[in-house]
């Protein structure tokens, strides 16, 4: 019989999270290091993408979301901006047959009626064509703040006549993705420690891992150096 994610997870004894979420960070040093301008960056960033997926689903992971784009990312020069936006349209629209293939589900958090049509558009269909999909949950945070998202889902909540005050659950029924788990594990790559406005709520718990790889260098070993140093974690969660 052929050997499952599910079956390599529960034969390893380590505690595989559920959730990893990934600030893919470094894409700029890695290319002025060799004297290219930015944008080479974020296309060798896509192939650790490709392999970070790949590994992700081996490794039995269930859920992987990746910061792609944040909110205050279009602060960064026109060109850079435009590069990023013409990766997203390749990318999102090459990869839909292999995630079908594959039996995975693409999802998409952010403020996606912030981004060009086409693009909202790539991203719908892509969503759509992989809706019913059981394997591997890929979330690509595209045009994501935290900020952003408390208070759209906050501004929802009262629009819809949600009783104030709220509770934790009703917040949460108004954040973009409501039905995933919280990450159980951050990575962060290039040396930087620090948050930038990904997943406020939904990082309340989580723990944390920091590299100085840069995110074009990361793959499969890394990943799991990460899930190594998270299964010697110990989670109280307030308690003891
Ligand atoms: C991360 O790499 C990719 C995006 C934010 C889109 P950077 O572009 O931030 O790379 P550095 O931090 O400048 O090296
Ligand atoms: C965070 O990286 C956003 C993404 C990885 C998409 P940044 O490079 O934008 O973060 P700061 O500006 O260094 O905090
Ligand atoms: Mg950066």
């Amino acid at each position: 019989m052929q050997e499952t994610p599910m079956d390599r997870r529960e034969a390893s004894g380590n505690k595989i999270p559920s959730h990893v979420a990934i600030i893919m960070d470094g894409n700029g040093r890695w290319a002025k290091r060799r004297g290219f301008p930015r944008l080479v960056g974020h296309h060798a960033g896509v192939r650790a993408v490709e392999r970070t997926v790949r590994a992700a689903n081996d490794l039995g992971i269930r859920t992987l979301s990746l910061y792609a784009f944040s909110s205050e990312n279009w602060k960064r020069p026109e060109n850079e901006v435009t590069g990023l936006m013409g990766l997203f349209r390749l990318y999102i629209r090459s990869k839909i047959d292999a995630l079908l293939a594959e039996g995975a589900r693409i999802r998409f958090a952010g403020k996606i009626d912030g981004l060009p049509a086409d693009i909202q558009q790539i991203v719908r269909d892509a969503e759509q064509r992989t809706a019913g999909q059981k394997g591997l949950q890929l979330v690509i945070c595209l045009n994501y703040g935290g900020r952003q998202e408390l208070l759209d889902a906050m501004n929802r909540a009262a629009a819809a006549g949600e009783a104030f005050p709220l509770d934790e659950e009703t917040l949460r029924k108004y954040l973009y993705l409501p039905d995933i788990p919280d990450p159980d594990l951050i990575i962060r790559t290039s040396g930087e420690m620090r948050l930038s406005n990904f997943w406020l709520w939904q990082s309340a718990y989580s723990e944390f891992y920091f590299t100085d790889k840069l995110w074009p260098d990361f793959g499969p070993e890394d990943l799991a150096q990460a899930l190594e140093a998270y299964s010697g974690r110990e989670r109280r969660y307030g308690s003891v």
